[in-house]
Formats: structure tokens, C-alpha cells, sequence
């Protein structure tokens, strides 16, 4: 690898007009990533080491639910300029600009995050690489990983070769992933020289003609905005349910009271929903990494506030339970308890870390019959609770239930009609709508007792 020098060239570095792509991992982002750069016209091969994963992208199928993904994916692969392989030294042969969207989970046993994905792919490629390429990652990283990832690239890329890494961290929401990879907020690259940054402005021209910004840093910073936003993101709603239990005390109501807050341009309404807090495979594992990483630098500051956060968080969930303990008189046993919601938000399957379906499991060990219905996560659910029982709809979750708790706020719930549901369930059930997202006065009217969370009685 040579020393990172400006020698700008706004062609691939293989001399076409535009640079050929790689993307290795094809998980939400990745497989993401790749669909929507041979959306605007690259060519792209997806790497994954999982031979499944790989034969069911070629034939045009997502292996999770995503929407607006399933019809990009199939454009891409009959279009031909969208292909995958488990060959990363196809990959390194064929790209000029590699995207690393491997997964860094939580390391079993620690708030850290495991590197050994995003450090297999980084080292595996540079081994492989036959002429000059611009390596950038995506994959959120604890601060200073990049910099380290540059020195072993340096060290195994072959002499000779301009191989550049840069770190160009992704902000992309499960459910609305395509619409947030084709028209992303802003551009944050970091690391780059003059030549690995004209190729991602090349990478992301139709963006940046636009108007996004694009906001060229060093390597710490841009892995710090990644974490920084998530952060944030949980900090905003582990307060606005902080403030929830305030309301609940004195019988305000915190959706008006956000609602209220949210006009303040300097505040704004997003990520106030009080609830039953975040969880999926992003803000729960990153606010603990940088906790960690905060740790180890001695930033003891954001080590408590992240500690707090994370507390806030997670007592929503035994929140919800002693909720329905309390309306079950004490104890759910033998109580029929219905569970509108697995996922860890509306419009993905994913589980991971699912607020809900740890309620559901949490109800189902202290004894209670838990049916729970999902309108897209009743598969992955199974995979990590297979002793839960599932329902095929909404009406059979609720059946003969003495309890419904909606712990994830899907459109079909919010939209679902109270008088009907009524019929199926025991005479006299409650509603605890964890999510604050029914119309309350419509269930009350039709005979439920309803309870949200920092709710106005
Ligand atoms: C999050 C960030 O929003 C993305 O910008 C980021 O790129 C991504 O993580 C990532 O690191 O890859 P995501 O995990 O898809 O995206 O989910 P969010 O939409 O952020 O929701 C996270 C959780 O917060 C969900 O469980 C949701 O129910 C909860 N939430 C959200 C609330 O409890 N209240 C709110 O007001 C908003």
C-alpha cells in the first residue's frame, strides 16, 4: 500500500468512467448498499461468506423483510450490473472502491463490540487486491478502529499498489432503508485524501448535485458521528421516558407534552415517543460500545450519561411487565395475555434485541398464556423464542385474552377496531398500549380499559 498522497483522478482507478463496486457483508446494510449503487447505474458484486444469503440474492430475494428492497434487488440483478458471489477475491480482482458492511454485534460477555467481522474483511481484501483500490468502511466501529484497520492494510496490501482507506460511516433506518441509502441526510467521509474523496463523490454524485452535504473529515471524527447520532437518537428517548413516568405520577400526558416540546425548532418532535423504548440491532449495541470505548479513553462523562440511558431503557420493558402483573391482580398466571407486536419497530422482522419480545418472554416465564401475533416477525420471533405461541392475526391474539398489550406500534394495530377486538376478548380486558399509538378515547369508548405509558387518565 503507498503512503495516502494527493494525485486526484475523477476515474476509477482501473481507468472507466466510473468506478466498479464491491460490498462485503450483505446483511440490512450491505445487501442495501449494493442494490441502490447498481440502482444509480454502477456495477456491483455483494460479498457474504453465508453461501444461503449469497444464492438467495442472485435470484433476486431479500432474506428479510424490507420494503421497496425486494423490487430495487430484482432491478439490479436483471439489469446485470448487480451480482454476488462468497469469493472475496473475485470481489478484489473486479472493484475499485470496496464498502465494508460487515455487522459489529455486541462481544458476548462485554459492552464492546466485536471487531473480528469487520477486521476478517478488511485484512482478507487487502490480501487479495490486484491493482489500486479505495477501501471504506461503513460498519459502525468503536473511535480508533479505523486508524488501526489503515496501519494492516498498509502492512498487507501488495507493494506497489495505491490501496486507501477511508471510513464513510452509514445512517440508514431498518424500514426505511432504500429511501435513506438513495437520498441519505449527508455524506460523512473520513480519511480520505484528495483521490479517495473525488471517488466518493463520484459514488454518491447524484446525491451531492442535490444538495447533500458532504462533510470531509479525519478518521476519528467520522467514526464518532456514527456513534454520536445513536447516541443521541437513545438519549432523546430514554428522556421523553424519563418524563413519561413523571407524567404518569402526576397525571400529565406526555404525548401532548412532546407534541408541545416538539414545536421548538431547537428540540423537534422526532424520537419523542415515549414507549417501551429502543432496541433492534443498532442503538442498544453502540450506546454500550461507546460506553465502553468512553471507558477505556477515559471520558467518564459519557460513560455515566450512557449508563443512565441505557438503565432508563431497559426498565421500560420491566415497566410494561409490572403493568400487566398489576392489571392481572398480582400475577399472570394461567391469564391469557395478547401480544400485538414482536419486532423491535413497525415495517421490519428484525428481532434483535426486541423490546417486545422480551415483554412476550417475560410474561411467558411468569406463567401467563401469551399469544403473540406480528404481521412480518412471527418467523424470526420463532427462531429466538420457539416456546412462544404464535397467532396468524390480530384476532387471534386477542381471543379470549384478558390483557392486550401493542408493543410495537405497527399500522394495523393503531388502525384496528376496538369494538370488534372487544367481542373476541374476555368481558372487562385492558389495553396497555405501550407505544402510545391507539386513539385511547376510540378504545375506551368501545368498553376497553385502556393504560399507555405516561398517559392522561
Ligand atoms: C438506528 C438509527 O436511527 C439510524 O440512523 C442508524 O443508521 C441505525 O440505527 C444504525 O446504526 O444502523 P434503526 O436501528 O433502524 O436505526 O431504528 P430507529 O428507527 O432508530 O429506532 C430504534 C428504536 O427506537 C426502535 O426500537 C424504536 O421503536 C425506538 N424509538 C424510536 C422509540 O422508542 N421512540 C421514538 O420516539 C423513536
Amino acid at each position: 500500500m503507498t503512503e495516502q498522497t494527493d494525485a486526484p483522478t475523477a476515474d476509477g482507478p482501473q481507468g472507466g468512467q466510473r468506478p466498479r463496486i464491491s460490498v462485503i457483508g450483505t446483511g440490512y446494510l450491505g445487501a442495501t448498499h449494493a442494490a441502490a449503487m447498481a440502482e444509480l447505474g454502477f456495477d456491483v458484486v455483494g460479498v457474504d461468506v453465508d453461501p444461503a444469503k449469497v444464492a438467495a440474492l442472485s435470484a433476486g430475494e431479500v432474506p428479510f423483510y424490507e420494503p421497496g428492497l425486494p423490487e430495487l434487488l430484482v432491478r439490479g440483478v436483471e439489469s446485470g450490473r448487480l451480482r454476488f458471489t462468497t469469493d472475496l477475491a473475485e470481489a478484489a480482482a473486479f472493484a475499485d472502491v470496496h464498502f465494508v458492511c460487515v455487522g459489529t454485534p455486541q462481544r458476548p460477555g462485554s459492552n464492546g463490540a466485536d471487531l473480528r467481522y469487520v477486521e476478517a474483511a478488511f485484512e482478507g481484501l487487502a490480501h487479495h487486491l490486484t491493482h489500486d483500490a479505495l477501501l471504506v468502511g461503513k460498519s459502525t466501529v468503536p473511535v480508533g478502529t479505523a486508524a488501526r484497520l489503515a496501519a494492516r492494510v498498509r502492512e498487507t496490501a501488495p507493494a506497489g499498489l495505491r490501496v486507501e482507506l477511508a471510513w464513510n460511516p452509514e445512517f440508514l433506518r431498518e424500514g426505511k432503508a432504500v429511501a435513506d441509502t438513495l437520498t441519505p441526510d449527508r455524506v460523512v467521509v473520513g480519511g480520505a485524501t484528495t483521490w479517495g474523496e473525488d471517488l466518493l463523490r463520484a459514488v454518491y454524485a447524484r446525491s451531492l448535485a442535490a444538495g447533500t452535504p458532504f462533510i470531509a473529515t479525519d478518521l476519528p471524527t467520522a467514526e464518532l458521528v456514527k456513534v454520536s447520532a445513536n447516541a443521541f437518537l437513545a438519549t432523546k428517548i430514554s428522556f421523553i421516558n424519563a418524563i413519561s413516568q413523571v407524567c404518569d405520577r402526576a397525571g400529565a400526558d406526555v404525548t401532548v407534552l412532546a407534541d408541545a416540546l416538539g414545536h421548538d425548532v431547537r428540540i423537534g418532535r422526532q424520537f419523542l415517543n415515549a414507549g417501551l423504548g429502543f432496541g433492534g440491532g443498532c442503538l442498544p449495541k453502540d450506546i454500550r460500545a461507546l460506553m465502553h470505548r468512553a471507558g477505556e479513553l477515559g471520558a467518564d462523562s459519557l460513560v455515566a450519561l450512557m449508563q443512565d440511558v441505557d438503565e432508563i431503557n431497559m426498565w421500560q420493558r420491566q415497566r410494561v411487565i409490572d403493568m400487566a402483573v398489576q392489571t392481572c391482580g398480582g400475577s399472570v398466571l394461567n391469564r391469557r395475555i395478547g401480544v400485538l407486536g414482536a419486532a423491535f419497530k413497525p415495517d421490519t422482522d428484525d428481532v434483535r434485541d426486541s423490546p417486545a419480545l422480551n415483554v412476550a418472554a417475560g410474561l411467558h416465564l411468569r406463567g401467563a398464556q401469551v399469544v403473540v401475533y406480528d404481521p412480518e416477525a412471527g418467523e424470526t420471533s420463532r427462531r429466538i423464542f420457539p416456546s412462544l405461541t404464535y397467532g396468524t392475526s390480530t384476532e387471534e391474539a386477542v381471543a379470549d385474552a384478558d390483557v392486550v398489550l401493542v408493543l410495537t406500534e405497527w399500522p394495523v394495530f393503531r388502525t384496528a377496531d376496538p369494538k370488534a377486538l372487544l367481542s373476541r376478548a374476555r368481558p372487562g380486558a385492558t389495553v396497555i398500549d405501550a407505544r402510545n399509538c391507539l386513539p385511547a378515547d376510540a378504545w375506551r369508548e368501545a368498553g376497553w380499559t385502556y393504560r399507555g405509558l405516561g398517559a392522561a387518565r
